[in-house]
């Protein structure tokens, strides 16, 4: 189980999902530092994703969830920081797989292309599942260090 916060935010296309998350993340127990959006109003994914980045950055978060319509502004922008491993997912074996290959540290969801049911379960298992290691420990490091 994730220690420290989860770090969450969302978009205008996201923000009734991210409350749906952050039910379901405290009803299990864990912290979540809830980064907004908080309404309707039109906002722009990027100050978001910063947000979640800057948290992890900091050590306020070890993991983060950034949901807008698509999950493809979040992703693309919180994988523009060095300390992020952003994974767009769609299914709880992508979920999985992120957090067993990749060590991903965010979860990015597409609030408009994913039902309720299938958002909620991509992130029980992001947050239950362990990094495998091994074999994918040189390939991670790899992304710190591109050719
Ligand atoms: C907002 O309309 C939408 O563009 C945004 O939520 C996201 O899908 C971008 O990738």
């Amino acid at each position: 189980m994730i220690a420290k916060p989860i770090a969450i935010a969302a978009d205008h296309g996201g923000v009734d999902l991210k409350s749906s998350i952050v039910a379901l993340l405290q009803g299990q127990g864990y912290e979540v530092q809830d980064l907004g959006t908080d309404g309707s109003a039109s906002v722009d994914y990027p100050d978001y994703a910063y947000s979640v980045a800057h948290a992890i950055k900091s050590g306020k978060a070890d993991h983060g969830i950034l949901i807008c319509g698509s999950g493809i502004g979040m992703s693309i922008a919180a994988n523009r920081y060095p300390e992020i491993r952003a994974a767009l997912v769609h299914d709880r074996l992508s979920a999985e797989l992120c957090r067993q290959h990749n060590n991903a540290n965010v979860l990015c969801l597409g609030a408009r292309l994913l039902g309720e049911a299938t958002a909620l379960d991509c992130v029980k298992a992001f947050v239950t599942t362990e990094f495998e290691g091994g074999r994918h420990q040189g390939r991670i490091d790899k992304l710190s260090n591109p050719k």
